[in-house]
């Protein structure tokens, strides 16, 4: 059972309510939930961070890791001829030891690519040959281990033309279909997507891109898939999210959303995570919805792990765990759109302090134990003053205080709280300057 402490004072009539929607030990993990009904849920991930919770977590709730960063040029090749597999092995290591896909990220893209790339000045013939190089090292090396590669990325302008980047400026547009045809040649197995943001409604980007798929099926260039990133604010999921998703999967392609995250401004509130939990389930559920769209990786599974505060002034709280690793409603959103029971936690006992009334030198307060869908045959209560407050008589409990640490617990008649019941203690304490309403803890 949970318990959880609610707070409130004389001074502070509102009661804290902290929240109970904590994911439960014998919650179904999300990758069972998804697995049931033939999708991915996945996560990217830092290599680094793979142990302890992190780590924990990764492997349990997900069937599918994409590296974070570890599979861009500048990682893998930080100077010309110098290679660094590390981190990229060490995720496809982890998610083969816990039984996951991987999803390669990303193989031609305008950024993150290394100085000497960026930097340098190449002949169309000299880019070609170094771009087919690339793709061809770097997928043989994963050759059969990847689930899909997301093998060009946001190669769009928003109005629909094409980025100007080295990729395009040096090689024309057809740089797409080439890179797909290498990649293909060196793993045949791997699915190959275009992916882009800002495509997850029907829009003109979204729309350049839905042309050129089309054009690439037309001409036989191997393209199995187009991913949709989602990198999305609080609110705004757009209203043609799933018609687009269908418009690809009818196009006779596999669509993925690959970077899914839902940002707020700063802080977040419980209304802003209910309408993210919203916002999360209204992105599953158009997944869930259409058969060819294969699942949904979100950008980070928590907020300590979120490139959304980094890049976006002001903003956070972008993912479905708490920078303590502590399930947020949006959590129990993605599990209810993958068909997990929507029951909230199966109840709670909480306590709740109030000064009833108070003098110059001394106040009577009291605490309430309150049990909704759980019950208490004993009860231990405990706070710690914070303003030099001190008990002298407690009824309906036994109190101890040692320095500024009281501890309560039930008389013999009252140890009993039922489901649905509650019980009050009071006592009389002296204070002087202030009276700050303490947190307290029941357990
Ligand atoms: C981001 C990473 O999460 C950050 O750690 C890094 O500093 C910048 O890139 N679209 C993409 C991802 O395709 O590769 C980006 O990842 C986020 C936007």
């Amino acid at each position: 059972m949970r318990l959880t402490a609610v707070f409130t004072g004389a001074a502070a009539a509102a009661a804290l309510l902290a929240a109970g929607a904590t994911a439960h030990a014998a919650d179904t993990p999300l990758r069972d939930l998804a697995a049931a009904k033939g999708k991915v849920i996945g996560t990217a991930v830092t290599g680094s961070k793979l142990t302890g919770t992190y780590g924990d977590i990764a492997g349990a709730q997900f069937n599918s890791l994409t590296p974070g960063n570890a599979m861009k040029w500048e990682t893998v090749e930080p100077s010309r001829g110098t290679f660094n597999w590390a981190e990229a092995d060490q995720i496809v290591a982890f998610a083969q030891a816990h039984n996951q896909q991987v999803r390669g990220h990303t193989l031609v893209w305008h950024s993150q690519n290394p100085g000497w790339l960026a930097n340098g000045s190449w002949t169309p013939t000299e880019l070609s040959g170094l771009l087919q190089n690339h793709i061809t090292t770097e997928v043989t090396r994963y050759k059969g281990k990847l689930a899909a590669w997301d093998v060009v990325n946001e190669a769009f302008n928003e109005d629909g033309t094409y980025r100007s980047t080295l990729w395009y400026n040096g090689l024309g547009s057809d740089y797409i279909a080439q890179a797909l045809t290498w990649a293909h040649a060196a793993d045949p197995s791997a699915k190959l997507y275009i992916n882009d943001y800002n495509v997850e409604g029907v829009n003109a980007k979204s729309t350049a891109l839905y042309n050129l798929v089309k054009s690439l099926k037309a001409r036989g260039v191997p393209i199995d898939g187009v991913g949709l990133q989602a990198h999305l604010i609080l609110g705004q999921v757009p209203s043609t999210f799933q018609q687009n998703i269908q418009r690809f999967a009818d196009l006779g392609v596999d669509v993925a959303v690959t970077e899914l995250d839902i940002r707020m401004q700063l802080p977040s509130t419980d209304a802003k995570l209910t309408q993210q939990a919203a916002d999360y389930k209204t992105v599953m559920d158009a997944c869930v919805a259409v058969t060819r769209c294969v699942g949904v990786t979100v950008w980070g599974f928590t907020d300590s792990d979120s490139w959304i505060p980094d890049v976006f002034d002001g903003y956070g709280a972008a993912t479905p765990y708490d920078e303590n690793y502590a399930p947020k409603p949006a959590y129990r959103a993605i599990a209810t759109s993958l068909g997990g029971t929507s029951t909230p936690p199966t109840g709670a006992c909480t306590a709740t302090y109030s000064v009833v009334s108070q003098w110059n030198s001394g106040f009577t307060g009291q605490v309430r134990i309150a049990c909704s869908g759980a019950s208490l045959s004993s009860w231990k209560v405990g706070w710690t003053y914070g303003a030099g407050q001190q008990i002298s008589q407690a009824w309906n409990a036994t109190c101890t205080q040692s320095g500024a640490t009281v501890s309560c617990s039930n008389a013999s008649y009252n140890g009993t709280v039922a489901d649905g019941g509650s019980v009050t203690f009071g006592f009389n304490a002296s204070w002087s300057g202030s009276n700050p309403v303490p947190t307290v803890t029941l357990g």
